[in-house]
């Protein structure tokens, strides 16, 4: 009897090698796509797969669930991995191992399989995902195991065995997209002094084209959920949508970094996610006005952990779960709108309302109505510099 394996597929080059790959080494493979927002049609992905006989393709459509359970959980967090990355890519694949294990489990399959390099962050994603949720599956990784190197000795396998695969002009680039943004890597970016030209970029026109006139925007979030645009309610993942178009015609959320990466070495990624940055700015924007100090200064450091976990593929862990429940706790007024102006890749901070501001305007103001004891301040420093003090 075959053995039975399910490959987390995504219709790319490495996956698509992969398949065959694993076909020719006696496994029964079945492929499983997780739509997160990728840059392939569940169409192109079934007349892709197609090609090969006999193996079957779920496509599971998980936008809902990546933006409510993984996507929410990280922006009310703060979680923005080394000052730029806000985590698009690292966010799915704790998902895509969840989904791959189920697959697997009502296949009664024991081999997984996944196309990420010996080298990258998502091998680890996946992998500690899979072993923290079923210990008992065999994971294969063809690409720490294959002759093929390079993306040059893909496509020449590719096209030797006549796998379908898409050569456009992007994939100079390896791109990896889904709804909270897209990463951008290889071929001139490696120069580090080669700027990306604008064809790498998928959701966001040039800041040359990006019109002068500002357009704002208001966002309104309950409890940490952004839960409406322009006073119109809308789910998550239509949000997300609205804000990548309107963000992505201002050329926002750019941003290129020299990021570590697990296995320990320095790569460097593009980001481009219009709708994350306004989001975490917005949300951030709304903590500073209803959060009391101590709990803003101590969720900066949770922000820094959090991140630090999501990235290095330590999502179903023990410590990540316990954060959750802190910044939960942290959210429950965290209610209120926040007005922005988009223009030329800035996002401006315009207006800022909630029931529950902590900011009082008789204390804070330096004109006429002023509340401010002022007799208490001479006092307060004091003591407040007692213990520096020689
Ligand atoms: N460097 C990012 C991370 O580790 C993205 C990795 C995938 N990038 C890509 N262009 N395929 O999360």
């Amino acid at each position: 009897m075959k053995k039975k394996l399910v490959l987390a597929y995504s219709g790319g080059l490495d996956t698509s090698c992969c398949l065959k790959w694993l076909k020719d080494r006696g496994f029964e493979v079945v492929c499983f796509s997780a739509d997160l927002g990728s840059e392939f049609s569940p169409a192109e992905l079934m007349k892709k797969v197609a090609k090969f006989k006999g193996v079957k393709l779920y496509i599971k459509d998980l936008k809902k669930e990546f933006a409510n359970e993984y996507i929410l959980p990280a922006l009310k967090a703060g979680a923005l991995y080394q000052g730029k990355y806000l985590l698009n890519t690292a966010l799915g694949r704790p998902l895509i191992a969840k989904h791959l294990v189920e697959v697997a489990n009502k296949e009664g399959a024991s081999f997984v399989s996944h196309g990420c390099t010996a080298k990258g962050n998502d091998q680890v994603r996946i992998e500690v995902g899979v072993k923290s949720l079923n210990s008992k599956l065999k994971i294969v990784a063809p690409l720490r195991e294959w002759e093929l190197t390079s993306r040059e000795t893909e496509i020449a396998y590719a096209k030797k065995h006549k796998i379908p695969i898409t050569v456009t002009k992007k994939k100079i680039y390896s791109i990896d997209q889904n709804i909270w943004g897209v990463s951008i890597e290889a071929g001139i970016l490696e120069d580090l002094n080669n700027e990306p030209t604008e064809d790498a970029f998928v959701l966001t026109q040039s800041l040359s084209k990006a019109p002068s006139k500002p357009q704002y925007i208001t966002i309104e979030f309950k409890k940490g959920k952004p839960i409406k645009l322009n006073n119109k309610a809308l789910d998550l993942v239509a949000l997300i949508g609205k804000l990548n178009k309107i963000g992505g015609k201002h050329c926002i959320g750019r941003t290129d970094l020299i990021e570590d990466r697990v296995v320990g070495i320095k790569s460097r990624e593009i980001y481009e996610a219009p709708a994350a940055w306004i989001l975490h700015t917005a949300h951030k924007e709304l903590e500073s006005l209803v959060l009391d100090k101590e709990t803003l200064y101590f969720k900066e450091l949770v922000a820094l952990k959090y991140s630090q976990l999501v990235y290095q593929g330590l999502w179903f862990s023990a410590l990540k779960e316990s954060l959750d429940n802190f910044v939960e706790g942290t959210q429950k007024k965290v209610s209120g709108k926040i007005t922005l102006k988009l223009c030329k890749g800035n996002i401006i901070i315009a207006k800022r309302n909630s029931s529950f501001s902590l900011y009082k305007k008789e204390l804070a103001t330096y004109g006429e109505g002023d509340k401010f004891d002022r007799n208490c301040a001479q006092g307060f420093i004091n003591i407040w510099s007692q213990p520096f003090i020689g």
